[in-house]
């Protein structure tokens, strides 16, 4: 049976830090018409600093309590797209505010195609800096039930922004493909 959430949003994209979620959210976007509403971006101009900096100076709780009111926020206006951070849907009041609003669409990719793509990139205050390998896939794996819960996962290995765009614009479209 189909789901029909009942939030009016375009799309919700979810998963792990590196999977391209604002990047693919934004053609995404771009295609159907939406607006792109990326929740970390929204973060840092409520909070006036950078993730980095919030994670620094005031801790991860401080962070996770910005980050669930940016999704309240981002879900009161129906025709978004939006793109949540790697550990947003971990929480059980985001999950439930987040599929409600919209069709929830997994990027996956694998803990090599993570490491590759940020490996020179220090925005993210959770990606290991040492034993990257086993902490990535540590991580990923306490997560991945989560991210489950999506209604559609799109694996994004070998794949660039526009051709993972296709995909999540063909299962939005029509609901071909992998339903959960
Ligand atoms: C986080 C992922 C980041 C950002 C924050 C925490 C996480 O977003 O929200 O650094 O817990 O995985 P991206 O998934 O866009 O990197």
């Amino acid at each position: 049976m189909t789901r029909r959430p009942r939030g009016g949003g375009a799309a919700v994209l979810i998963g792990f830090m590196g999977a391209g979620k604002s990047s693919v959210g934004r053609v995404v976007a771009r295609r159907l018409g939406a607006k792109f509403v990326d929740i970390d971006a929204r973060i840092e101009s409520a909070a006036g600093r950078s993730v980095r900096e919030i994670f620094a100076a005031q801790g991860e709780g401080v962070f996770r309590d910005l980050e669930r009111e940016a999704i309240r926020q981002a879900v009161s206006v129906p025709g978004r797209v939006l793109a949540a951070g790697g550990g947003a849907f971990c929480d059980a009041g985001n999950r439930a505010l987040l599929k409600e609003y919209a069709p929830v669409v997994f990027l996956d990719a694998s803990p090599e195609t993570v490491i590759r793509r940020l490996s020179r990139d220090a925005s993210r205050p959770l990606f290991p800096g040492e034993d990257r390998a086993e902490r990535v896939r540590e991580l990923m794996d306490r997560r991945r039930p989560f991210y489950e819960e999506a209604d559609f996962a799109v694996s994004t290995d070998g794949l660039t922004v526009s051709e993972v765009a296709a995909r999540v614009a063909v299962l939005l479209g029509n609901g071909t493909g992998r339903r959960r």
